[in-house]
């Protein structure tokens, strides 16, 4: 019983996820950055970005957590990744939006709010946007030439992770719009 239990744990978080043109613009700036800093290139299919963060969870939490998403308040919007950075603390380089479009912070504001009434304990720093592109990164300048890339956020995703020997790999096991 316990292992059962056991096996059905895993990373959980709920995410936007790019459409493949989107990633593949994005990971073309991941791949100027990671020339600048050296470290492990983010893949493809993994480019997305993070609104809420669950950590280890079982089956019978993640009813709790979709049952959450469906009280989510989701508008489509347009997202412009137009800045990169690097954090020295965990060695993560990232893009962002300059601003945080009104309709992200409410689905991030209304998720969350769902998420604590359902007994989940999310981080209690600031929500910061961004999407990893490179970890272990060596930060220092980001002299990019950065073309803003825009994508038409029209769902939001919950996601599994699943680590293997080339790393995290993400299933989306949940869309809601
Ligand atoms: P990161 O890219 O900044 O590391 C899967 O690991 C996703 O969840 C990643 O987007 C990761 O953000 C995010 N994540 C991992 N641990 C987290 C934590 N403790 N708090 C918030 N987000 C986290």
């Amino acid at each position: 019983m316990e292992q059962d239990s056991k096996r059905e744990m895993a990373r959980t978080f709920f995410a936007l996820w790019p459409d493949r043109q989107a990633q593949q613009a994005l990971l073309r700036h991941g791949r100027d950055i990671h020339r600048l800093t050296g470290g492990t290139l983010a893949r493809l299919e993994s480019i997305h970005l993070t609104l809420a963060f669950l950590g280890e969870i079982d089956g019978a939490r993640l009813e709790a957590a979709r049952a959450a998403a469906m009280t989510a308040e989701f508008k489509p919007f347009t997202l412009s990744i137009e800045t990169a950075g690097c954090w020295n603390h965990n060695r993560v380089a990232w893009l962002a939006p300059r601003h945080t479009p009104a309709e992200l912070s409410t689905l991030v504001v209304t998720l969350e709010a769902g998420l604590r009434a359902a007994g989940f304990s999310l981080e209690t720093r600031p929500y910061s946007p961004h999407i990893t592109v490179v970890r272990k990164a060596r930060c220092g300048r980001m002299d990019i030439a950065f073309e803003p890339v825009e994508w038409r956020v029209k769902e939001f995703v919950l996601v599994r992770s699943e680590l293997d020997s080339a790393g995290s790999r993400y299933s989306v096991i949940g869309r809601w719009n």
